[in-house]
């Protein structure tokens, strides 16, 4: 079966086309990061006029890289959320058009959960082991941050979330204080690459008994930091690896343990964040069942995970769909 997916909901217009929820035909990512890096963060409306001028071209390269012509196709699946609402809806509505029109079923994807489907998707046809349920997903993004049991295919149940900032979002808002460019993840892995351990510790929000995170206080210490009180700013390069070491430290720890509670039989770590090499490291090392994580360009925004996570929800194809802004996980 071959399924078109559809991501538009943050600032990647993306499509991309996956046999039997496993294997990719052809995937374009069209990012806007370029467009948006001067005001240092995503602005929604710009957001949304890119997308619309990016995707149907998006589209065609994908349909032209896989060779595949519309009749070969069994279905669309598109991301309904959560998002930024006027990016959903170009994509939702491409979407319903190109279904209507070709005739085929359309399939809305909740976006986190696309997010851990990144993890079915197998290297080469050979490679035919998928991950053993109950699973623990980590989903760290720019937008959330959630830990879920994964008992099965869509039987999902949140076990934690953050309190206030998402991982990359922190990672983000440090970047700016640091002085450094957006996306602030990839930015703040490049400038500590040099540092195995940083001589500024900073503090990590435990919130014990629970499976929620927190980063809002850290980031406020590197405010401090920054603005010199207490004493004069470290080397950004310090600073830089002292903050993501405390959020490495803190997802880390609690995901392995939540992993441990619940019997799960693997960890799936995905989302943006999930590109950073020390928190994938450190995962590993620290849990004690095996770590599945997507190659770098299938953590961030991508139409593959969209397109997979779509072939385990075709009995929920339909016309009634919208989009959500704040679709929760589960
Ligand atoms: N190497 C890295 N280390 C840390 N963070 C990273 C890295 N690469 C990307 N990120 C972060 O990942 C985030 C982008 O991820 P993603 O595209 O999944 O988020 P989003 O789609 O904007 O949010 P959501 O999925 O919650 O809607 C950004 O905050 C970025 O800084
Ligand atoms: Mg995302």
């Amino acid at each position: 079966m071959k399924i078109l997916g559809i991501e538009t909901s943050c600032d990647e217009t993306a499509a991309a086309i996956v046999e039997d929820g496993r294997y990719v035909l052809a995937s374009v990512i069209a990012s806007q990061a370029e467009l948006h890096n001067r005001y240092g963060g995503v602005v929604p409306e710009v957001a949304s006029r890119q997308h619309l001028e990016a995707m149907l071209p998006v589209i065609d390269a994908t349909l032209a890289e896989a060779s595949c012509r519309w009749q070969e196709l069994d279905a669309i699946a598109v991301t309904s959320g959560p998002g930024l609402v006027g990016a959903l809806l170009v994509g939702v509505n491409v979407a319903k058009a190109l279904a209507y029109a070709k005739g085929l079923p359309l399939i809305a994807v909740n976006h986190l959960e696309a997010h851990l489907y990144a993890n079915w998707i197998g290297e080469k046809r050979t490679d035919t082991t998928t991950p053993e349920f109950p699973l623990l997903g980590l989903v760290v993004s720019g937008g959330h941050t959630d830990m879920v049991l994964m008992a099965g295919h869509g039987q999902i149940k949140r076990l934690g979330r953050t309190r206030d900032d998402a991982a990359g979002e922190a990672f983000d808002k440090v970047a700016r204080l640091l002085g450094l460019g957006f996306p602030g993840g990839p930015e703040i892995e490049r400038v500590a690459a040099g540092v195995e351990h940083s001589s500024v510790r900073l503090p990590r929000a435990w919130l014990g008994g629970s499976d929620d995170v927190s980063f809002s206080g850290l980031k406020t210490a590197v405010l401090h930091l920054v603005r010199g009180e207490k004493g004069p700013p470290p080397p950004i390069e310090q600073t830089a690896a002292a903050f993501q070491e405390a959020v490495v430290d803190v997802l880390a720890t609690k995901a392995a343990r939540a992993a441990e509670r619940e019997g799960a039989r693997a960890i799936l770590l995905s989302g943006g964040v999930a590109a950073n090499g020390v928190l994938r490291r450190v995962l590993a090392e620290r849990a004690n069942v095996p770590l599945h994580v997507p190659p770098p360009i299938l953590c961030t925004d991508n139409g593959v995970m969209v397109a997979a996570c779509g072939f385990y929800r075709t009995r929920h194809a339909g016309w009634d769909l919208d989009v959500s802004p704040n679709l929760p996980v589960a």
